[in-house]
């Protein structure tokens, strides 16, 4: 009997161009080898308008595969093998309790404009078009919360409180000009205690959402390393906290930390602050020329969910299984908010 290996092979070689499979960094090296096109979630986002393939594979998570959905022409179909494969992160923001929290904020007159990290859900993106706001990657949240301060009075980073403040400093937002909300925006209290009051002044103010997989690394960690083995560079994902952004050689999206081993001089050793299956192939790639470890070994469990086997399943079923749909009216203001990215950062 054929191996999924052998099933996914078969299948591609006879859907040809139109069958294109995309694959976040963090997927498993068996999933890689059976993707055309690899890379962070900006790059992946960008590439959906120019495929000219009907059935589009997105292997990652939930929130990946719906923004392909946003972006992606109404005859395209996008799919993903394991639609449970959620962003523990994202679901720390629901879509309703980020508009309650808005229309609180906006009562005292100022113009609030939410950012939101690509890594939320489509009614979160849906919410944050409708109130102006866009969406920003890891690679661009720079130049989007520069943007998004222009637009308004202060900015609602959400759900990402870390990216929010390693940004933050590298803006020079001073600490007193930002406001981190309290936890019950997250943990489905009946009630939110938000005090409009306490956002007066305030240029950020920040959803206290987080990677658990980011904050397996600490900044102890590094400064251990450093007495060990002071040659050594260590850079980390802006997922982590500032403090351990603070203790590294420097920060950035996956493609920044694949690129910054990339030219690392042969015989240098990088300590990499990220999920364990980018960083064990990272270190597999340059093997025997620089010496390549995680910082920690951390596995985001829902990129994992994503196998050779549900890959060759859905392949078997490809033809007739449901895509993955966002509603007409959520599409439309996530669409807006996921565009203004794009023209921003064009
Ligand atoms: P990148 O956009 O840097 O690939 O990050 C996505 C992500 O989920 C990191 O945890
Ligand atoms: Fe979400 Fe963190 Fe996994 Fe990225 S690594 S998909 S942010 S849980």
């Amino acid at each position: 009997m054929e191996n999924a290996k052998e099933t996914i092979d078969r299948i591609r070689e006879a859907m040809g161009d139109r069958l294109v499979i995309l694959g976040h960094h963090y997927q498993s090296d068996a999933v890689i080898a059976h993707t055309d096109i690899q890379g962070d979630s900006l790059e992946l986002s960008r590439k959906i308008g120019d495929l000219k393939a009907e059935h589009i594979i997105f292997c990652g998570v939930f929130f990946m595969a719906e923004s392909a959905a946003i972006l992606g022409r109404p005859e395209q179909k996008i799919h993903i093998p394991d639609t449970g494969a959620s962003c523990p992160m994202a679901d720390m923001a629901e879509a309703g309790r980020v508009e309650e929290t808005l229309n609180i904020l906006q009562q005292s007159g100022r113009k609030i404009i939410p950012l939101t990290y690509v890594n939320s859900s489509a009614a979160v993106k849906g919410v944050v078009g409708r109130f102006d706001g866009s969406v920003c990657t890891s690679a661009n949240a720079r130049t989007m919360l520069a943007w998004a301060l222009k637009q308004g009075d202060a900015v609602l980073f959400l759900p990402d409180q870390h990216l929010a403040n390693n940004t933050a400093n590298f803006l020079n937002i001073p600490e007193n000009k930002r406001l981190l909300l309290p936890r019950d925006v997250i943990d489905g209290s009946p009630a939110l205690s938000i005090d409009p009051a306490g956002a007066e002044g305030k240029r950020l103010i920040v959803w206290p959402g987080y990677c658990p997989i980011h904050e397996e690394f600490g900044a102890d960690a590094i400064r251990a390393l450093r007495e060990r083995q002071p040659e050594a560079k260590v850079v980390v994902h802006p997922e982590c906290s500032p403090e351990v952004v603070r203790e590294a050689d420097g920060d950035g999206s996956t493609t920044f930390l694949i690129k910054y081993v990339e030219e690392a001089p042969a015989g240098s050793a990088i300590y990499v602050g990220t999920e364990a299956n980018l960083v064990n192939r990272l270190a597999a790639r340059y093997a025997g020329v620089k010496t390549v470890r995680p910082l920690a070994v951390s596995l985001c469990e829902d990129m994992g969910k994503i196998t050779e086997a549900n890959l060759a399943a859905l392949l078997r079923d490809i033809e007739t299984a449901a895509p993955v749909t966002v509603a007409d009216d959520v599409k439309t203001a996530a669409r807006l908010a996921l565009t203004r990215m794009l023209d921003v950062c064009a």
